[in-house]
This record gives structure tokens, sequence and C-alpha cells, in this order.
């Protein structure tokens, strides 16, 4: 989603501006701008589509100044066209915004009566004009920043320069990320600590409602109520180094790959392997679960299926109750909390709008919230009482794919840690799970190696319109994932359904040309799965069955197979995990789609 960044410097900013934005490019973008100083008068440069049309733009006509802003636009209101990019700009002021302006239509028309015209369809112009309005009014820049940003509901995180200002940047924060670097002759404003890394290591994020006004390397901040605050400078831990394919096509195919690796780092950091047992939780997590009454888990997309496998493993091997939504719709449904409950959002970025505001909101109800994170200076993992990090390093492809496997194997720990705390498994029974949990790494590394065979299925799977998934079970919530992992990144359509529903409706769509990809581990799901899987192929359906070497000889013929190594019941999720993503990986190559950027979508979904 939208990215920003501002540097107040010594140097020209355009290259540093650009340097800046193409760290942000994970995130999901369609056009993307860049405004600087020179001689005093505000000038922009921008472009529709990806960053190398704007750097063309640049090489035909190079901007100076040593003061600016960046940014790269993910549309929301207006299409991504260079009218509509980032910076907007009166002659006075110029402005990045990432988030949305709820009531930009009231305060359109009251600028509009005085005189105001503006030349795109962004919710975002209308700050630069507000801001424009209070300099035309007589304030300085830094309190006519801060009178215009008090006006805007919705969620925010904006930088600006002013025309004859050399070294004046300022930034505010609500609902969405800005982090705020303090170099030796510089200071930056950033969406993420990443952004800023090449620059500086020393950062500090605004909180809810503060306005960071900028002079060259001095910095006051000011909080929602206009009073001076201190902002904890922090070392970050993102790393300078631009994260590189190292040898594979694309981010998606290289993060798949690292999966043995990554779910191994968080493993171990969560389970002694010389018990094996689970060494580490958060602080008070244990006794928190001993008497929780109920589990409430929330996130979005991948991260709520990972969630939705956490709830068969709370319930079977822990008895807790759990309820689990999706975020958008916790958020606003007047949720019933229990007394001193515990809630849990799951997510990779930590920043997402929904997620995070459902967080927010189980905290002023009173309960405990706990979070698996995956990017550790992130506002979720800033703002949970307990987080719980996965350890699969930067994520870049915006499907989601090692994310959501740390995410099971924290959850799975987790679970595992839930069951002994409150008295339903024995340390025998800890052992053996922990057990099958550290043999994962090595059997994903085995079913890596059936790639080929894996593409040559999906680029069958690639010729279809339509595509079904099947699970039951743990095995449920991959048949959506898998669902989603196609669609998102191949543009087919596909559904994900628990095996048992086919009977109640799905079955109509069943035709010879819809492959339905059958979920099912030799596990105690197997024969329900399997009847229906001969219901569908009673029909004419052509099944593509994932199991285990025992399934995949027990169901009989079948359209195509994939096998995957025999384990533990327990771990399948974190295996089946892997064939799900190939096979939406190969469909999305064999149809030439952008991999890593699928269209219309963002990695870090800062906007509700
Ligand atoms: C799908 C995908 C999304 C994210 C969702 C939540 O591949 O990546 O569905 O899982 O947007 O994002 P995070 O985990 O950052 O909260």
């Amino acid at each position: 989603m939208c990215g920003i960044v501002g540097i107040a410097g010594t140097r020209d900013v355009a290259p540093v501006l650009m340097e800046a934005l193409r760290r942000l490019e994970y995130r999901g973008y369609d056009s993307a701008g860049i405004a600087t100083l020179v001689d005093g008068v505000i000038e922009r440069r921008r472009a529709s589509g990806k960053l190398n049309k704007l750097d063309v733009v640049l090489k035909q006509t190079p901007l100076a100044g040593h003061t600016g802003i960046g940014h790269t636009r993910w549309a929301t209101h207006g299409t991504p066209t260079e009218a509509n990019a980032h910076p907007h700009s009166t002659a006075r002021v110029a402005i990045v915004h990432n988030g949305i302006i709820e009531n930009f239509r009231e305060l359109k028309a009251e600028l509009v009566a005085k005189g105001h015209s503006f030349e795109s369809q962004t919710d975002s112009e209308v700050a630069a004009h507000l801001v424009s309005q209070y300099l035309d009014d007589g304030l300085a820049p830094g309190e006519a920043a801060k009178t215009a940003v008090a006006r805007l509901t919705g969620a925010y995180s904006i930088a600006m320069i002013f025309k004859g200002h050399e070294g004046l940047l300022v930034g505010a924060r609500k609902g969405s990320p800005l982090a705020l670097g303090f170099g030796e002759t510089e200071s930056y404003l950033g969406s993420d600590a990443f952004a800023l890394a090449p620059f500086t290591n020393r950062v500090a994020y605004l909180e809810e409602g503060d306005v960071a006004v900028i002079q060259g390397i001095d910095v006051a901040i000011f909080d929602a109520a206009g009073r001076p605050a201190n902002r904890e400078i922090k070392i970050t831990t993102a790393s300078a180094a631009i994260v590189e394919k190292a040898g594979h096509s694309h981010f998606m195919a290289k993060e798949i790959h690292e999966q043995p690796v990554v779910i191994g780092h968080t493993l171990a950091h969560y389970l002694d392997p010389a018990g094996p047992s689970v060494r580490r939780l958060g602080v008070g997590l244990r006794p928190a679960l001993a008497s929780a009454t109920r589990l409430t888990i929330s996130a979005c997309g991948t991260a709520y299926y990972a969630g939705m496998v956490g709830k068969y493993w709370f319930e079977k091997l822990a008895r807790l109750a759990v309820e689990i939504d999706v975020a958008s719709e916790l958020r606003y449904r007047d949720p019933v909390y229990p007394e001193h409950g515990a809630a849990l959002f799951i997510t990779q970025s930590g920043e997402t709008a929904d997620t995070l505001a459902a967080l927010r909101d189980a905290k002023a109800q009173g309960q405990t919230t706990i979070a698996i994170v995956n990017v550790p200076e992130s506002s979720i993992a800033r703002e949970a009482d307990i987080n719980l990090p996965t350890y699969a390093g930067p994520e870049i492809g915006v499907a989601s794919t090692k994310a959501f496997t740390c995410q099971l194997a924290a959850l799975a720990s987790f679970a595992i840690a839930a069951g002994v705390a409150r008295g339903h498994l024995t340390a025998e029974d800890e052992k053996s799970l922990c057990a099958s949990l550290l043999e994962t790494p090595r059997h994903i590394a085995e079913l890596l190696k059936q790639e080929a065979q894996i593409k040559a299925v999906a680029e069958k799977v690639a010729k279809a319109r339509d595509v079904l998934y099947l699970g039951r079970g743990p095995s449920y919530p991959l048949a959506l994932e898998g669902a989603l992992k196609l669609k998102e990144i191949s543009y087919i359509h596909a559904e994900g359904y628990a095996a048992g529903e086919m009977k109640h409706g799905p079955i109509a769509l069943i035709e010879e040309d819809v492959p339905i990809i059958v979920i099912a581990p030799h596990d105690q799901y197997f024969e329900k799965t399997i009847s229906n899987m001969q219901e569908v192929m009673a029909r004419g359906g052509k099944v593509l069955l994932i199991s285990d070497a025992k399934g995949v000889h027990m169901a009989g013929k079948t359209w195509a197979s994939i096998t995957v190594p025999t384990t533990n019941a327990f771990i399948t999720p974190l295996l089946y995990a892997v064939p799900v993503q190939l096979l939406a990986y190969f469909a999305a190559l064999a149809r030439g789609t952008d991999v890593d950027q699928p269209r219309n979508l963002a990695k870090s979904v800062t906007v509700e």
C-alpha cells in the first residue's frame, strides 16, 4: 500500500528518495512521484505505473534540491493516473499521504468555496489545499500543518514540504505508520524503518495524532493535544541490504524455498530441542492460558487462515474454546469478550489496518492482547501486550508464503504450551508433538524436491477458468488458502470449501473442465473426505489429490496427485501449505501474470 518517504537533506535528494521508494515497492503500488524544493520553489515529477517510469521522467527532466518527499501510491480514490499520483501540491506546500481522508468531500466543498481548484480525484489533495489555506491565513508552516491535520478524519500518515523553507519537513500520523529517522546531518520520514535503513538505524515511531516538525536535524514532536512529546529513539534491526531474489525468478519462489530455514528459525525460538519442549512464550502467557475461558483469534487473509488452523489445534490440544473472525468484521461486530479473556492477532506486516483496529478494540475491552507478528517494529508488535515473533525475515512477494508457515509454526508451539498449561497434555505428549514439529523443516525440504512434478500439474490447472479446493479439519483452512493463493496471483477464479459442504450447493459447479483440488492427508478425516471426492468424481469432476503415500494409494485413480511425506497428522498443515503455494506459483507463471506484484494488491494493507 502507499509508501512515504521524506528527507530534510544536505545533498540532492531525488536519487535518495528514489532509492527509498524502491525499498517500499514491495508494499504494492500503481503510480509514484517525488517533489523537492528547487531554489525554494516546489517542483514535482510523477508517473503512473512502476518506478522505472518515474526514473525515465527524472532522466528527461532531472530534479535538484536538498529537501524532498516521495510516494508510491496504491489507488483508493481515483484511478492510477499521473494527475492522481502524489505529491499533491499548491504553490506553497506539497504533501504525500497514505490512508483515507474520510471527510475529504466536506473539506473540499469548503475549500472550493474559498477559491481553491483541484486537479485530481483523490482524497489526499484536500490535505495540501487545507494546509495551504492556513498558510494563506498567516499561520507558520508547522502551525498550519497541525491545524490542518487536526481537521482530518480517517487514517493517515502524511509528509509535507513548504515553499521557501529549505530543510523543513513536517510529518503527521493517525492510523497509518510513520517512522522518523535521525541521521548525522539529515533527517528522514518513512513508512517503515526498512525504507530508511540505508540512511540511518536510529528511528522513532510517531504515535497516534503526533505531528513532527523537522528543520534539518532539529526535530520537534507534538502529541494529539499539541503538547511537545518525546518518542523513544530505537536502533532498528531493519537491514540496509536490498533483499535479493537469490537466483530465483521471483521473490515468491525464493520465499517458498526459504521455508525449511525460516520455519527452523521460528521453531528454534519457541522449542527446546533437548526436551523437546516449548521453552519460550511471552511473559505471563502460560498463567493466562491456564485460566482462559476463551481465546479470540482475528486476522486478515492468509493470516486469518493460519488462525483457523490454530483454532483446530487449540481446541484439540488445549480444550480451549476459540472464537475466530476476520478483523474487518470483528472490529465492527460489537463482540462479547469474556472477562479477563485473551485475544490473539496474527499478521505478517504488523500494520494491517483492520487487524490493528481489532487489537485496539480488544485491549480497550480488557482482553490480554497477544500478537503473532513477523515485522518486529511494526505497530501491532509494539501495541500488543504479548508479542510472539515469527522469524520469516522480510517477505517481499505480495502473496504470503513463508510468513504463513512461520505463523503456523508459532501457533503450533503456542497450542502445545496451552495444552500443557491447561493440563490436557502430559510431558510425554509435549515431547512427541514438539519432536514432530521439529521434523517439519526436513519434510518441507524433501517436498520441495518435487517442484518439477508440481509444476507439470500446475500447468494443467492453469488452463482452467474455475478451480475448487476441498479439505476437512485443519485441511479446510488450507483449501481456503489454496484458493486465495491461486486467485490472487494467477487470476483464475478459485473457491475453497469444507469438503462436507459440497453437497449443500457447490457440487452444482462440477463440470469436466473444473479441477477439484482435494487436500486429504491420511488422518482422522481421510475416509470422509475421500467419500466427498468420490461424489465429485461420480459427476465427472477431475480431481487433483494432495495426500501422503497411503492416502494416494487408498484413493485409487484420480486425474492427478501430489504425494506429500507421511508425518504425524499434527504437522500436516505446515507441509500441505507447500504444494498449495507451488501450484499457485506455477499456474501464475504459466499464465504470465506478475507473480510478485499481482494487479490491484498491496503487501501492507494500511487502509480498511
Ligand atoms: C495473501 C496475503 C494477504 C495477507 C493479508 C494480511 O497472500 O498476503 O491475504 O495475508 O493482507 O496481511 P498481514 O499478515 O500483513 O496482516
